[in-house]
């Protein structure tokens, strides 16, 4: 460990780290108390300082909460409270105090060195203990380690590229919020620092699982290595979460979920199809492609806007030549006729005009208010650089801003008729480093080409574009100019806080924590720094984006999908991925599970690049069972929307049936999500938790608990492997399209056929899909008979849920939430029935009936209307009402 810690950044003027031989004795437990819901202490530095990679805090406040039965709160931070602290008003926690006696985890500690250990009390099973590492509390650097088991089973710690379980010998994972698409295992556009660990059964009980969230929001480093998890953070307090899980995954999620906020209710139509482009160029390029898919038949719910709409990238500006508002309107306006959405992209940073130019938005940001905007350490304005030229950002910490945003969106929706909002390039994203356009008059063109166009054929930023026309950042702050926050810091450090370049290099993918961002001593209101609070810039943005919809609209969801999330993000919005790999969409799906953002799904054919036929029939078949299913990619780069190929429109045909006729299956989904913090989309081992075989599966996944997805991942693939757990001991699986029971066993890696334009898709015995004949839209899906899939377990039982209301509202006025339950050949449909549906009941379809019954019958009158045929009972003409209870009988 201590070698770790000699890999150190170059950039560290005045403090030099002292190197592989640097020891950091800790601290001491130099008094105790208890509390009614745990202890509090304090703790002293032993002997002299280290002085590693910033000052040691001499004094630090040891806080212990026992907050539920299953979450334990540990928070370690510096007595005089100089150290940045997220803001509770900015992420509220909930809470709680319970005695410790009454707790399912328990913390110990050693007092000299101080060391902690939470273990459960059940077992005295060890989770997490600090003991014989290396405690460090300083300025700018924080480090602090746990013990893991052999071979830990690490799931979380995000955003990034990486398969599901994360590699527990060999991983870094850096979290600050960046710019990048594609790296694989960097830092990305969120940051999560939670983890679920799941550990197998050790023969006397069952699998166990178990999460740690570190409420941190600097930027750090986390490790996994030699058989333990180490953070090295550069600021704020070590703010620990415990969450005591058990058996199942899923109860771990929802503990954290319940800490963090549950996603938010997504409206019934996002679970449509959805088309974007960078580079559609006009009116009439979006048109083209909305009526390519209406002649082609392939379902198309929702059309996106990229920059492109924009005069000149500026946002909530219409591009008065190429989409005029009149015809912006007319198009938007058709949409909606015809039950379609629309969708534009707005970006992070607004133009900064020219001496001469008039640009409203930026105006009245700057003049009516002077903190919309960030800003320098001299109070001057921050400036940087992004699609429109010089650009400014907004300050979401200034009570000023959200008014500021909230009308500046009002006239632009005001002029287009919007159903969402794509929020981008929110980390934020600069494209100089430092504040670069002060006082110069605003360039006429980027400083680097766009992809696709002369000079930049495809989809490549010329290398070093993002140290274009910087001017560098500062090193040392000016005190004087410094604000409050930094002064205060400056106590306890004597001047030594290196703003710009913190003595520890975290892993930032960029290097420079100041590349394609901005940077780090720009200041926000209420002497927030971005140093401290640069993770949290998407996240508010989006918070108060979604605060903005409600606004101009209190009755419809907000639908918001934003590029930077942090924990809580999913309380308002959803997120895309914005991957190359097919691959990868899986694994960056299964990872929002647990960062409590469901409404989550991939560039559909890839963003950057060309897409191929092959890829994009593969990928359109498999992302129709993500819950957020939209076609995007770059400018200059081939067009791939479904109906370029025959043989890809006819794929998505094909898939997207699937997917419009388990509309009523997803929504349920996501209200249960939204209720509960059950995950919308399970990795395997999420419902078989004892099956070793399981625990890195992330090829396939489940849609619910009842629809398992096997995809064709690699090219010129005929066949496909894959598992279905328990077929034939515990579980019985049918193949969706014959409906057949699977004989496979429970064999692992069977070899399945998967020819280009089918997905292997199975549905898992013991559950109810409700579903609905599909149509064109998701509107007028909903208006279509429905019909239940009854796939019937081993031992006959099955059950499932239909959850409706209108579809939009914030608080629906009637809501049903329907159980169908399935034993002995008896069938009953009860609940809550809230929401009256009006569209009918028509068809029961029950697989896995051994025997040909000799009667059925509905609230006990016989039926006449069935067939039965390969193990399949098909009951239809029922004509029956959803929303009633009734019972079915077969005999
Ligand atoms: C960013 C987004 C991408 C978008 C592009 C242009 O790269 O991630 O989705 O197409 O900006 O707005």
């Amino acid at each position: 460990m201590l070698a770790a810690l000699a890999a150190v950044s170059t950039a560290a003027p005045s403090l030099v780290p002292r190197g592989a031989n640097a020891t950091c004795s800790g601290y001491k437990v130099s008094q105790a108390s208890e509390t009614s819901c745990g202890l509090t202490a304090s703790l002293e530095l032993i002997g002299e300082p280290c002085n590693i990679y910033g000052v040691d805090i001499k004094t630090l406040v040891l806080q212990v909460d026992y907050e539920t039965d299953n979450r334990l709160h540990v928070k370690l931070y510096d007595a005089a409270k100089h150290q940045f602290q997220i803001p509770d008003s900015l992420f509220p926690r909930p809470g709680g105090c319970l005695s410790a006696s009454k707790a399912n985890l328990k913390f110990s500690w050693e007092k000299c060195p101080f060391s902690f250990t939470v273990s459960r009390k059940s077992n005295n099973e060890i989770l997490f203990s600090t003991k014989g590492y290396d405690l460090v509390f300083q300025n700018q650097y924080l480090q602090l380690s746990s013990s893991l088991p052999d071979n830990a089973n690490i799931y979380g710690l995000g955003e990034v590229i990486a398969p599901l379980r994360r590699d527990p010998s060999n991983t870094t994972q850096t979290l600050w919020a960046r710019d990048a698409g594609d790296p694989i295992d960097q830092n990305i556009y969120g940051t999560h620092p939670f983890y679920l660990e799941h550990r197998a059964s050790t023969g006397n009980e069952g699998p166990r699982s178990h999460g740690v969230y570190l409420a941190n929001g600097n930027g750090m480093d986390i490790f996994l290595q030699n058989n333990s998890i180490t953070y090295k953070i550069i600021g704020g307090v070590f703010d620990f979460y415990f969450l005591g899980g058990y058996q199942t995954p899923q109860t771990v999620v929802t503990q954290y979920l319940d800490l963090i906020g549950k996603p938010v209710m997504m409206p019934y139509w996002s679970f449509g199809f959805h088309q974007c482009r960078w580079g559609y160029k006009n009116v009439s390029d979006l048109q083209f492609v909305v009526n390519q898919y209406k002649s082609h038949n392939i379902p198309l719910e929702t059309m996106w806007s990229d920059i492109d709409y924009m005069d000149q990238y500026r946002d909530f500006t219409l591009d008065p030549v190429n989409f005029p508002p009149a015809e912006m309107k007319a198009f938007v306006d058709k949409l909606h006729a015809n039950g379609q959405h629309y969708v534009p992209i707005v970006d992070a940073a607004i133009y900064k005009p020219s001496k001469n130019e008039t640009y409203d938005v930026y105006t009245v940001g700057a003049s009516k208010n002077p903190t919309t905007f960030m800003k320098n350490p001299d109070g001057s304005e921050y400036v940087g650089q992004v699609w429109p030229g010089y650009t400014v950002f907004p300050d979401w910490f200034s009570p000023s801003t959200s008014d500021w945003w909230t009308e500046s969106m009002r006239n632009f929706t005001n002029r287009v008729n919007v159903d969402g909002i794509w929020l981008d390039m929110n980390e934020p994203s600069s494209f100089c480093i430092g504040s670069c356009g002060s006082g110069k008059s605003n360039p006429a063109v980027l400083p680097f080409a766009l992809p696709g166009t002369p000079g930049n054929p495809v989809n490549t930023f010329p290398e070093g574009y993002n140290n274009q026309t910087a001017r560098p950042p500062t090193t040392n702050y000016k005190r004087s100019e410094m604000r409050m926050l930094l002064m205060k810091r400056s106590e306890a450090q004597n001047g030594n806080f290196n703003v710009n370049y913190p003595p520890y290099a975290i892993n930032n993918g960029e290097g420079n924590l100041a590349g394609h961002t901005v940077s780090l001593n720009a200041t926000h209101y209420g002497d927030y720094i971005e140093y401290d609070v640069h993770n949290f810039w998407g996240y508010m943005e989006t918070q108060q984006t979604y605060n903005t919809l409600l606004a101009l609209n209190s009755s419809k969801r907000p639908f918001i999908i934003p590029r930077s999330t942090r924990p809580g993000s999913g309380k308002h919005a959803g997120h895309w991925l914005e991957f190359l790999y097919m691959y990868f969409s899986i694994t960056g799906v299964l990872q929002f599970q647990l960062f409590g953002i469901p409404m989550v799904g991939p560039d559909t054919c890839g963003f950057n690049g060309n897409s191929d036929e092959e890829l994009c029939n593969r990928w359109m078949q498999l992302s129709a069972f993500y819950p957020f299913y939209r076609n995007h990619n770059v400018l200059g780069a081939l067009p791939q929307e479904a109906f370029r190929w025959p043989s890809v429109a006819e794929a998505s045909r094909k898939a997207m049936a699937i997917r419009y006729s388990l509309l009523p299956y997803w929504y349920t989904l996501m209200e249960d999500a939204s209720r509960t913090g059950n995950v919308v989309i399970n990795p395997l081992f999420f419902e078989w938790p004892d099956d070793q075989s399981l625990f890195a599966a992330d090829r396939q996944f489940l849609v619910g608990k009842a629809i398992l997805v096997t995809p064709v991942l690699e090219p010129s693939a005929t066949t496909v492997n894959g598992v279905f757990p328990g077929n034939g001991k515990t579980e019985k699986w049918y193949d969706w399209y014959t409906q057949k029971a699977l004989g496979y066993g429970a064999d692992k890696n069977v070899t399945l056929s998967a020819p280009l334009g089918h997905i292997n898709v199975a549905i898992r015995g013991g559950y109810i899909l409700p579903m609905q004949q599909p149509s064109y839209t998701v509107a007028e899906s909903r208006k279509n008979p429905f019909e239940l899939l009854i796939a019937l377990s081993m031992n006959g039982t099955a059950q499932g849920n239909l959850y409706l209301d209108d579809g939009e509202s914030v608080n629906p006025q009637g809501t049903s939430l329907i159980n169908y339950t399935m034993a002995n050949g008896k069938l009953t449909a009860s609940g809550n029935f809230g929401y009256h549906e009006t569209s009918k009941l028509d068809k029961i379809t029950i697989l896995g009936v051994d025997t040909r019954p000799s009667k059925v019958t509905l609230n006990g009158q016989k039926l006449q209307s069935w067939t039965y045929n390969n193990s399949a009972l098909n009951i239809s003409g029922l004509n029956g009402s959803m929303t009633e209870s009734w019972t079915l009988v077969y005999q």
